[in-house]
């Protein structure tokens, strides 16, 4: 059966929801290795007092036994402990008594650079809010409790994978000038993935290619403008002869500008990707727009905001690698249980004669 993954919850809505098919039976999940990820996505230099308001931890309604999955459907829940000051505002029934507490009025200032204005046009809404509320990246949370079960599920073939930020230090400075100006910076994360054999992903069609899936996942985050895999854009200006992998008879290679990925097929290098983050669109001293409710001339939306959110994408992205490469690892090695599905790769790694490291 194929991994599939479901997701479903708005940022002061009762709680983030994710449902995950196709993880085979048997694999021991760790509640505090989930919650450690969750904790990590609301750290890092720049973000909101909405983090310190959140205590993500993961609940489980179904698919686990004792802390085993059964290989049914997981379902995974993130409560948002911040709906407590929107029950009214984002109460999913028509609320009962007075308005009280945050939502109660209409967002009618669309900022640039969000989802707001792109989506009252497609949906049809007159409030902001009811598309904001699922564009916001809170429910990357969601996607970050997934990915600590595929990581648990790499674990098993020894991959292992890990996003950080890139020139962190230079990061904080501009973070600092950003918030005295009232503004809002983005930056760039790496992901890596080590130990991932040879032979993920596929050139047979284009859907299969592994670099194409995890720019898609990479892309569809939040913010994210730009992906680039191995040495990606700094490829174009490179000779041949100065941009390949040479192979050596172990069929390793001494360089890995390629990022681990040729052909659409993981190579048995490390896989390393990137990403670019815009400056966050929720800016303090706010941009130009207009106001729906009237069509004058008016200034954006200021609500509570990150001013950059770049460790917290670090995060988010590590999560989306390593859901697509537990896919691609699953597609390959095939199993209803983790024991089928580990048996199968050391089938193919004697196979290949490749020794992991
Ligand atoms: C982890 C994370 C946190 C974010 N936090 C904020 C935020 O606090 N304020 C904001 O305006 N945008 C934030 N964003 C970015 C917006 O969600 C995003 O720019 C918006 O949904 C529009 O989508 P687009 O930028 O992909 O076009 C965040 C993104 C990520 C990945």
């Amino acid at each position: 059966m194929a991994i599939r993954l479901a997701t479903a919850g708005e940022s002061h809505g009762p709680a983030l929801v994710a449902i995950l098919t196709g993880i085979p039976a048997g694999l021991l999940l760790d509640r505090d290795a989930i919650d450690a990820d969750l904790a990590r996505r609301q750290e890092g230099y720049g973000r909101s007092p909405r983090q310190q308001i959140e205590r993500d931890r993961v609940e489980v309604l179904a698919g686990l036994r004792h802390g085993r999955t059964l290989g049914t459907p997981l379902a995974l829940v993130v409560p948002n402990l911040d709906h407590r000051n929107w029950t009214w505002g984002m109460s999913p029934w028509p609320p009962e008594g007075e308005p009280s507490g945050k939502g109660t009025r209409a967002v009618t200032l669309p900022r640039p650079g969000h989802a707001d204005l792109s989506g009252v046009l497609k949906y049809g809404l007159s409030d902001v809010r009811n598309a904001l509320e699922r564009a916001s990246a809170r429910h990357t949370a969601a996607h970050v409790a997934a990915g600590a079960v595929a990581k648990a599920l790499l674990r098993q073939i020894e991959v292992e994978v890990r996003g950080e930020t890139l020139d962190p230090e230079g990061l904080r400075v501009r973070i600092d000038a950003a918030r005295a100006a009232r503004d809002t910076v983005g930056g760039t994360i790496e992901v890596r993935a080590r130990r991932v054999p040879p032979g993920l992903g596929s050139y047979a069609t284009r859907e299969d290619r592994l670099d194409g899936r995890l720019a898609a996942a990479l892309m569809a985050i939040q913010a994210v403008k730009g992906v680039e895999v191995g040495d990606g854009f700094a490829l174009a200006s490179l000779f041949g002869s100065e941009a390949h992998d040479e192979i050596g008879t172990d069929r390793r290679r001494a360089s890995n500008r390629a990022g681990g990925i040729e052909g659409g097929i993981s190579n048995g290098e490390e896989i390393v990707v990137r990403a670019a983050m815009k400056p966050l669109p929720t800016l303090m001293k706010p941009l130009a727009s207009l106001d729906l409710a009237t069509g004058e001339p008016a200034q954006a939306l200021v609500e509570r905001s990150d001013v950059a959110a770049v460790e917290a994408l670090a995060v988010v992205a590590e999560a989306a690698v390593a859901w697509e490469l537990a896919l691609a690892a699953h597609e390959k090695f095939g199993g209803d249980s983790v024991e089928d599905f580990v048996a199968a790769w050391h089938a193919y790694l004697a196979r290949i004669d490749w020794e992991v490291r």
